[in-house]
Parts: structure tokens; sequence; C-alpha cells
């Protein structure tokens, strides 16, 4: 498959909603989930949705592998999420730093809700159910955004709280 070119934000594929798959598991479906992957792992992403490149589709793929000697951080399951709807568990939502691969070079902090359930698609067609909390909720509900022509800086309560990573000089989260 292919590392793909990521759609940077001002692409208008990146600021409208995408539609629904509705033929499973056929070679283009396939073929999409493993370019997301390929091109999400060749930019150290920790997550990437089809309108990302240019494919105004409702699917999502993330995860996050940690090296051993890194254990901070949380491990994040290789997901691929077809259609996904998501239902947060109760009002609770924290801030913190985001990037994304559509906005290279910055980050900004972004309220998000703490804990959600989440159901979809996988690849075949099949119903997924999951649960995710922290920095798996927040990641999920930043790839489901793209699904809607969302991008985080929307999002953004304190503009303030925005701008170039290295201007920033704080510790850089994955894109996503
Ligand atoms: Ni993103």
């Amino acid at each position: 498959m292919a590392v793909r070119t990521i759609l940077r934000m001002g692409h208008p594929v990146l600021a409208r909603p995408s539609e629904p798959v509705t033929v499973f598991d056929t070679p283009a479906l396939h073929g999409l989930v493993a370019d997301l992957f390929d091109t999400m792992v060749a930019n150290q992403g920790a997550g990437l949705a089809a309108p990302q490149i240019g494919v105004a589709l409702r699917v999502v793929v993330f995860g996050v592998r940690v090296p051993q000697q890194d254990p901070e951080r949380d491990e994040i399951p290789f997901t691929v999420l077809v259609n996904p709807v998501l239902e947060p568990q109760g009002t609770e939502s924290d801030e913190a730093w985001e990037g994304c691969l559509s906005i290279p070079g910055m980050r900004g902090v972004v309220p998000r809700y703490t804990h959600l359930r989440y159901s979809a698609f996988d690849i075949r067609g099949v119903s997924i159910r999951g649960e995710a909390t922290g920095f798996h909720a927040r990641l999920a509900q930043h790839e489901c955004d793209h699904l809607d022509g969302i991008l985080y800086p929307y999002r953004i309560r304190d503009l303030r709280l925005f701008g170039f990573t290295d201007a920033l000089s704080l510790q850089a989260p994955s894109e996503s």
C-alpha cells in the first residue's frame, strides 16, 4: 500500500462532513485502511481520518505503540472504526494539548470528554463496541471530529493556548 499526501487545513475536504461507508470488505476499503495506517505511521501520528488523505468517507484509524523504555505513556491498540458513533459517558471533560497532521507544527489546548463509549463497524461490516478514557478518548474524539469537518482549533477556548510547537516549547504530543 502507500503513504499518501496529507491534506492541510484550508482544503475543502477537511471542512465538510464525510459520507458513511455503505459497502464493506471491498478491495477499495481494505486499501484505504492500509493507506491510512501507512500514512499515520510514516508521519509518527497517533491517528488519521480518511478525509485527511482526501477520501470523504467515515473511516478513522488510531493507535499508539509505546516502547518498553517509556512506560509513562498509554498503549492504545491499533483500531479501525468505520461509521463510528461516540457516546460521551457523563459530562466530565479535561483540557490538553493536541496536534494534527493536517496542521503541521502547531499545538493547541482542547477540551474533550474524558470517558466515552463508541460503536462502529469493522472493515468487514461487523458491528463493534468499545470504551475509552483519557488520551484514548481524546484521540477518538479528535479523529471522529474530522469526519464532521471539525478541526481541533475550532474547539480551542483560549486562543492564547494555540501556537507553533517550537515557539511554545512544550513537550510535543503525537499529531493525529
Ligand atoms: Ni487531526
